[in-house]
């Protein structure tokens, strides 16, 4: 990745910077094999032969067919189409669905909404170390019980689910600064050239405390004072020293202004 300055990227849980080899792997897609995959003349039949062949690709590295492997526009998308459909289409074999209290939004919001629609939804806890048990998920299966849908990582506090050896190892850690707006740390970070988050990228208009840390038995104050740093592998050690040399000063800063 290219430097352009001296600030500080921790906000990997977020989003990444494309790696080269898939910039590069993209390359003739931009400008030269450009057809609509859907087009019947030779340009289409180009776009259509690469698609099929990313997605032969994608479904041999994960043990799957490749008529299973439907590209999407992202996970909110892509969550809400494998629950939502997975639920229609087996309604008459049963209207239950289990999922972890701790879900990103776009999981919660489309079990809301199945409720909604009629089906019955269980929400199994965790402990505070934001780990599912299988025993709570094994309770609450019925016989009516169509879908279990737990995350593998959690975004927020990096929590790794029992439901597979592999997978990605998530490099989050959540601070809660006592005292302190998480929001407000934020900004202030980010004028020091320190990029990190209170959450999900994706709730950033919410300022409501972190669902997920309130399931882990965070309290509401610390919940709202919480920090994501969430590192890559673009991440240095020496960066992790400067934001631990910038941290102390702008905390007791924020907390002798804090109105909180
Ligand atoms: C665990 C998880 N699921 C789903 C999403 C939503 O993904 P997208 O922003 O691509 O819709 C996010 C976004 O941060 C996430 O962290």
């Amino acid at each position: 990745m290219t430097r352009t300055d001296n600030r500080i990227y921790l906000d990997y849980a977020a989003t990444t910077p494309v790696d080269q080899s898939v910039v590069d792997a993209m390359k003739p897609y931009q400008k030269e094999i450009f057809g609509n995959p859907a087009s019947t003349h030779s340009f289409g039949q180009e776009a259509r032969a690469a698609v099929e062949q990313a997605r032969e690709d994608i479904a041999r590295h994960i043990g799957a067919n490749s008529d299973e492997i439907i590209f999407t526009g992202g996970g909110t998308e892509s969550n809400n189409l494998a629950i939502q459909r997975t639920a229609f289409r087996n309604r008459n074999k049963g209207n239950h669905i289990v999922t972890s209290a701790i879900e990103h939004r776009s999981v919660l919001n489309c079990c809301r909404f199945l409720e909604h629609a009629g089906f019955r939804v269980t929400y199994v806890g965790v402990g505070a170390d934001g780990i599912v048990d299988p025993d709570d998920v094994n309770r609450a299966i019925d016989d009516d019980t169509i879908l279990v849908s737990v995350m593998h990582a959690n975004n927020k506090i990096g929590s790794i689910q029992p439901i597979g050896e592999i997978g990605k190892i998530a490099h989050n850690v959540n601070v809660s600064f006592q005292y302190i707006d998480g929001e407000s740390l934020i900004v202030g970070l980010d004028m020091t050239g320190v990029a990190c988050s209170t959450g999900s990228a994706c709730s950033f208009a919410t300022l409501e405390p972190s669902h997920v840390l309130l399931a882990i038995g965070v309290g509401l104050g610390a919940a709202q004072s919480a920090v994501r740093f969430s590192l890559g592998r673009h991440t240095t050690k020496n960066e992790i020293n400067r934001v631990l040399d910038i941290l102390p000063g702008i905390t007791e800063r924020m907390r002798e202004a804090s109105l909180f």
